[in-house]
């Protein structure tokens, strides 16, 4: 059953992204790691005298919905502005990402854009970076290696104090008499944003865990605890069952589930629909706005999302890597040239690739969504469209 909504998953998600046409597989490198090269046929991104620049486009998978269209819309913007690209996916392997990479560098890549599979583990293909003079812009996810050049993410914290914001506000825990009942899902330990995320929302609602408003069953409280493997949705289904089954299953109450993402709240709401034994809605954050958690959101299953416009978020590298390929002097001051109709913060404090060492990050701002407000957040701007069927579909989908 659960492979067969893996494979429906999949399936959606390759329509979606074959009817998009924004190239989520270009160069034929579908998943397997494969790279390939795309022209782009403006004639921007030149290098004097020396041809199209080549920007490398490494993302982790195409497993979850945000990365296809990260890497699609990435390319689509890149080549629209007269580079070539190089798009690989790596299956969410370390060693084939490193293989990836290695490649892009052998291919003579002018730069490298890399959401990293586990920014741990890149250290000697961004060394052989480093010593080639090649620029690293670490993407959404930072890469723990001193020759990361620059960060563009969203502010992963407030991601966080946004989901824990949304409970406090929900269960009115200032006011309500309570005790409630909560649980936490967090991401990959291996992502770099995953402890942002979970400790945002923590920071938020520790007080209430510690003064008797919210009452952690299971006790898992600890971060690697609850932490998903690769942020997978079975993983944190598996889990949310066990946490149900041992905790939950003579009745108690369950009033509200943290998840940091929407493949782990896709998960959790599987398991809640199939394994809660209450007849309250339990509250479910998530983070994303992949088509499936809206659904759910309309539907009343989940009750929230953390939205980060993905095309906001790959202007701003674009904009980045162009003044880096153009070896123009880069700080604050690009925000206000850019022209950008999004807020974005520098950042040059709290992102270390090395103890000590900070990363100039450029930092978009996340924003909530609602069924109460989904059309107004995501279809007015164009993010998405509504279907025949009354759900959210990809813009261009
Ligand atoms: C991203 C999230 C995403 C997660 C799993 C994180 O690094 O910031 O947007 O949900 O990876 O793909």
């Amino acid at each position: 059953m659960k492979k067969v909504l893996a494979l429906t998953l999949a399936l959606c998600l390759t329509l979606a992204m074959a009817a998009c046409g924004g190239g989520g597989t270009s160069g034929g490198n579908t998943g397997g790691g494969n790279t390939g090269t795309n022209s782009g046929d403006s004639d921007g991104g030149q290098s004097s005298g020396s041809g199209q620049k080549t920007v490398g486009i490494a993302m982790p998978t195409q497993d979850l919905e945000r990365w296809n269209r990260d890497g699609a819309y990435l390319d689509e913007q890149f080549q629209a502005a007269g580079y070539k690209t190089v798009v690989t996916y790596s299956n969410n392997e370390v060693d084939q990402q490193v293989n990836d990479i290695q490649n892009m560098l052998a291919q003579g890549v002018d730069l490298l854009l890399i959401a990293a599979v586990d920014g741990n583990a890149l250290n000697t293909v961004l060394d052989d970076a480093g010593a080639d003079g090649i620029p690293v812009i670490a993407y959404d996810r930072l890469i723990m290696n001193d020759n990361v050049s620059y960060y563009v993410s969203f502010d992963n914290y407030t991601v966080g104090t946004l989901q824990g914001t949304y409970v406090k506000e929900t269960l009115d825990l200032d006011n309500a008499a309570g005790p409630f009942n909560i649980e936490f899902t967090g991401g990959d330990p291996a992502d770099n944003n995953a402890p942002f995320f979970f400790n945002g929302a923590m920071d938020v609602l520790k007080p209430y865990i510690d003064n008797g408003k919210l009452n952690v069953v299971s006790g898992q409280t600890d971060f690697n605890v609850v932490g998903t493997e690769q942020w997978q949705t079975d993983a944190a289904l598996d889990r949310a069952q066990n946490v149900l089954g041992s905790y939950y299953a003579d009745g108690t109450q369950l009033d509200a589930w943290v998840c940091s993402n929407d493949s782990t709240a896709l998960g959790v709401a599987q398991a809640i629909t199939s394994d809660y034994t209450g007849s309250n809605t339990v509250i479910i954050t998530g983070q994303d706005g992949d088509v499936a958690n809206l659904r759910n959101i309309k539907d009343g299953i989940q009750s929230m999302t953390v939205y980060k416009a993905v095309n906001n978020e790959v202007l701003a590298t674009l904009d980045l890597a162009k003044a880096i390929l153009d070896g123009s002097s880069i700080d604050e001051s690009l925000i206000a040239s850019a022209g950008w109709d999004f807020d974005c913060d520098y950042d040059t404090q709290s992102y270390e690739t090395t103890p000590g060492h900070t990363c100039p990050s450029f930092l978009l701002v996340p924003d909530v969504v609602t069924a109460d407000n989904l059309e107004e957040k995501l279809v007015t701007p164009g993010y998405y469209t509504v279907g025949s069927d009354g759900y959210l579909q990809a813009a261009n989908g």
